[in-house]
C-alpha cells in the first residue's frame, strides 16, 4: 500500500518554527475533513469528473477492442503528438511502465512529440519508417497550436501514402478543428471527456489508449485508481493519503512560508511522473498573485549531487517531497571487492543504497530543519501508478477548496494560447 511517512515535518524532528505538532496536524486534517465529502459531491461538475473515469467500462472496452484491430498493422512505431496535459501523463506512463529505456530496446517504440522544435520533430520524422508508424494526435480542444501544426507537418510526409490509416485523434467529442478534420478524412477519434480538463485527463483515452497500444496493462492502471479513490472517500483525517498531502501543502506553503514544493522521485522511472505533478500544481492553484506555490521537479540520487546543496542551506522556502520505491524489479548486487575505503559497498544492492542515499538526503534535511515528507511506494507498477495518479489528482481538487481557486481551469495558458494565434496570423 502506498504510505505518506510524515515524520520529517513533526515538531518533535525539526523544531518548532519549521515542523507541525502531531496534535494539530490531526486536528486540521479533521477539520478539513468535509472537503473529502465536497470533493466527491462535486463528482459530476466540470473538471471533478477525473473521479469518474476508471468507472468508464465502455472507454477500456473501446480501447482494447482498438488496440486488438491495430495488432495487425504491426507498428514498429507509435508517435504521440500532443502538448500540456495531452503529453506528460502519457510520458509519466511509458516512463514509470515501459521504462525510460524502452525506445532503446523495445517495439512498438512510444515518442511523445510535446513541442514543435524544428529540429527534433525533422531528426524523428525523417528517421523512423513512416509506414510503419501510427501517429496519434491528442489535444482535447482540438485547436492547440502545437499539435495541430505537428499534424499538418506529418500529414505532408504522408503525401501519397492513405494517411487516415495512420491517424487517430484522441479529442473533445462535440467541437474543435481536430474533429472536424476526422470527421471529413475518416481519422477514428476517440474523446476526451467534456468534464474532464487536460492536466486530470491521463486516466482517460489520452493516456490509456497509446498506453494500450504499447502493451501496459490499462486494466490494472484503473484498478489502482479505484482502490486510491476508495481509501481517500473511507479513510479519516490524517490517515487520508489525500487530504494529509493536501494539508501539509497549505501549511507549509501558507503557514510556514515554504512557496516552493520540490518532488524528488529516487527512481529515473518515476522521473517524469514530476514533471506530470509540476504541471498539475501549478496549472490548478497557481491562480492569482498570492496564490501558487512553484513546484520544482528533482531525480535522486542525481539531484543529490546538483541540488542538495541549496535545499539543504540555501533559503528556507522549500517543502520536499520525496517518493521513495521500497522493492524495484531488478536488483544488481555488487560482487566485485571494493578497496579499503569503498568497502561499504562490498557484497550491497544497487537498490539498498540507492534506499541509504535517499535516508541519509531526508536525515540531512531534517537535521537542518527543512521540512520533508515520503510518499513510499512498495513497487512500480501499473496498479501503484494507477494510485498515485489518483492520490495527486484528488491533493490538487482539495487544494482547490482550500486555496479557493478554481482548480480546474488555466485562463493564462489560454491567453498566450490567443496572443500566439494573433501573432501567427499577423504574418505570412
Ligand atoms: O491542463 C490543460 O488544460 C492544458 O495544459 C492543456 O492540456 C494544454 O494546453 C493542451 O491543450 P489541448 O489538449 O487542448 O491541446
Amino acid at each position: 500500500m502506498i504510505k505518506i511517512n510524515s515524520e520529517n515535518i513533526l515538531k518533535k524532528k525539526i523544531g518548532f518554527w519549521n515542523g507541525i505538532c502531531e496534535k494539530s496536524l490531526g486536528k486540521l486534517c479533521a477539520r478539513r475533513q468535509h472537503f473529502v465529502k465536497e470533493v466527491f459531491k462535486n463528482k459530476n461538475s466540470y473538471g471533478y469528473d477525473f473521479l469518474n473515469l476508471p468507472d468508464d467500462k465502455k472507454m477500456l472496452a473501446d480501447i482494447k477492442k482498438f488496440a486488438t484491430e491495430q495488432k495487425k498493422n504491426n507498428w514498429e512505431n507509435i508517435v504521440v503528438l500532443g502538448i500540456g496535459g495531452s503529453a506528460l501523463g502519457l510520458i509519466t506512463i511509458q516512463d514509470a511502465l515501459l521504462g525510460p529505456l524502452h525506445n532503446v530496446f523495445n517495439k512498438p517504440r512510444l515518442f511523445v512529440v510535446d513541442n514543435v522544435d524544428p529540429d527534433y520533430t525533422d531528426t524523428l520524422l525523417s528517421n523512423i519508417d513512416l509506414d510503419k508508424t501510427l501517429f496519434i494526435v491528442i489535444s482535447k480542444s482540438g485547436t492547440t497550436t502545437e499539435p495541430m501544426l505537428l499534424y499538418g507537418v506529418v500529414k505532408d510526409r504522408l503525401a501519397g501514402k492513405d494517411h487516415a490509416k495512420h491517424f487517430v485523434f484522441i479529442t473533445d467529442p462535440k467541437k474543435g478543428e481536430l474533429l472536424k478534420i476526422a470527421k471529413k478524412e475518416g481519422i477514428p477519434v476517440f474523446p476526451v471527456p467534456e468534464k474532464v480538463g487536460g492536466r486530470f485527463s491521463v486516466l482517460s483515452c489520452v493516456g490509456l489508449l497509446p498506453a494500450a497500444l504499447a502493451g501496459v496493462d490499462i486494466n490494472s492502471l484503473t484498478k489502482g485508481a479505484l482502490e486510491m479513490r476508495g481509501l481517500i472517500n473511507k479513510t479519516e483525517a490524517e490517515n487520508n493519503p489525500a487530504l494529509l498531502l493536501a494539508i501539509l501543502q497549505y501549511v507549509m506553503d501558507r503557514k510556514k512560508v515554504r512557496p516552493m514544493t520540490v518532488l524528488m522521485p529516487y527512481s529515473n522511472y518515476l522521473y517524469r511522473f514530476s514533471d506530470w505533478y509540476r504541471q498539475l500544481l501549478a496549472e490548478s492553484i497557481g491562480k492569482n498573485k498570492k496564490t501558487g506555490p512553484t513546484p520544482i521537479s528533482a531525480l535522486g540520487t542525481t539531484d543529490q549531487h546538483s541540488q542538495l546543496q541549496l535545499y539543504n542551506e540555501g533559503p528556507e522556502n522549500k517543502f520536499i517531497i520525496f517518493m521513495r520505491v521500497i522493492k524495484h524489479k531488478a536488483d544488481p548486487i555488487n560482487a566485485s571487492k571494493m578497496p579499503k575505503d569503498m568497502a561499504f559497498l562490498n557484497s550491497k544492492k544497487m537498490g539498498f543504497v540507492l534506499d541509504a542515499s535517499y535516508k541519509g538526503t531526508a536525515e540531512s534535511l531534517a537535521h537542518n530543519k527543512r521540512p520533508n515528507i515520503t510518499v513510499e511506494i512498495p513497487e512500480i507498477n501499473p496498479k501503484n501508478l494507477g494510485a498515485l495518479f489518483m492520490l495527486f489528482e484528488f491533493q490538487m481538487a482539495l487544494l482547490g477548496l482550500l486555496y479557493k481557486v478554481d482548480a480546474f481551469n488555466q485562463p493564462g495558458v489560454e491567453y498566450s494560447k490567443i496572443l500566439t494565434k494573433q501573432i501567427l496570423s499577423q504574418t505570412k
